[in-house]
């Protein structure tokens, strides 16, 4: 998809990021890595692994109320499996938050008992959240702030910490920290570039829509081919072979979009299938599986 490929990666910056979140590692305890739990591998900044070594991390599968259930399972599965802990949350309603806490005091056990027998009891804990823009940062954040009377508590001034670092205070003891600059997305690859357009991550207006619902209705009728007939009233089969433009023009017939001329209304039809796969229409869908 040659619009995606075409989207900037600014090595500079990039770098500029790995050196301040280096530097920052060493004010947290821990490290909560966020990902889109629609599409986990092409929403994890793939950098992170070697830069993070130094501390525990976890991953966080965010937006778990849009991506297959099922599939989200398999995925803290496999996470399991490579010896890394993997939670589910969904920000925009606050599920799974209480396994937030739960998750870090667990895993810095023995850091917490080390404190209590120093006296340092209700030392707070220091967490960096990390994710490429979009995965629900923001979210998160306001999430774990909204405690009784807590409100939007940010940090200031903590000796040492420069200015540019975003604190913010949590519930249960715990502080945060906010990705220190821009985490991009591995964008060389097409294929991650094509999964983050297809969720929304990144800007409409650089990409070709119809070029981008045609790739998504390719995808999801491979995955997912009765979620796309149910909602558009098609009845196309995976095995029909079908191109994505023509079930995009199905798609436009059957929502009666028509130009003069009795043509088909493509570009309104690919805003229409886009807009309704990111709004969770066609249900709980993950784009990327474990295999
Ligand atoms: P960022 O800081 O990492 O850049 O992400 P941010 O929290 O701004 O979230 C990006 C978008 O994803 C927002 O939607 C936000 O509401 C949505 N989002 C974040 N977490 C979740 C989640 O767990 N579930 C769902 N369904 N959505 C989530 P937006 O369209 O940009 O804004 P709005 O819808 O909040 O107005």
């Amino acid at each position: 998809m040659a619009d995606i490929q075409s989207i900037q990666w600014f090595p500079g910056h990039m770098a500029k990021t790995r050196r301040k979140i280096t530097e920052d590692l060493k004010l947290v305890d821990i490290v909560a890595e966020i990902v889109d739990a629609r599409i986990p591998r092409s929403s994890a900044n793939p950098v992170l692994r070697d830069i993070v070594k130094s501390k525990p991390k976890f991953v966080i599968l965010n937006k778990s109320d849009m991506a297959d259930p099922e599939e989200t399972a398999k995925w803290t599965e496999y996470y399991k499996k490579q010896g890394e802990t993997a939670i589910t949350i969904d920000s925009k309603n606050g599920k799974g938050i209480p396994k937030f806490y739960s998750t870090i005091r667990e895993m810095l056990k023995e850091r917490i008992a080390a404190f209590e027998r120093k006296g340092m009891t209700g030392r707070p804990i220091h967490v960096m959240i990390l994710g490429i823009p979009n995965v629900g940062k923001s979210s998160l954040i306001n999430r774990l702030i909204m405690g009784k009377g807590t409100g939007k508590a940010e940090v200031q001034d903590r000796p040492g910490i420069t200015r540019q670092n975003k604190w913010f205070r949590a519930q249960k003891g715990f502080e945060l920290l906010d990705t220190p600059g821009v985490l991009w997305p591995k964008f060389e690859d097409p294929k991650v570039g094509e999964m983050l357009a297809y969720t929304g991550a990144v800007k409409d207006e650089i990409l070709d829509l119809h070029t981008l619902s045609c790739g998504l209705l390719e995808l999801l009728m491979r995955l997912y081919p009765d979620a796309v007939n149910t909602r558009y009233k098609t009845e196309i089969h995976p095995q029909d072979g079908l191109q994505g433009h023509e079930i995009l023009e199905q798609i436009g017939r059957k929502r009666g979009m028509l130009i003069s001329g009795g043509e088909i209304d493509l570009e309104r039809a690919a805003i229409n299938v886009l807009d309704e796969f990111r709004s969770c229409k066609l249900g709980r869908i993950t784009l990327e599986k474990v295999t």
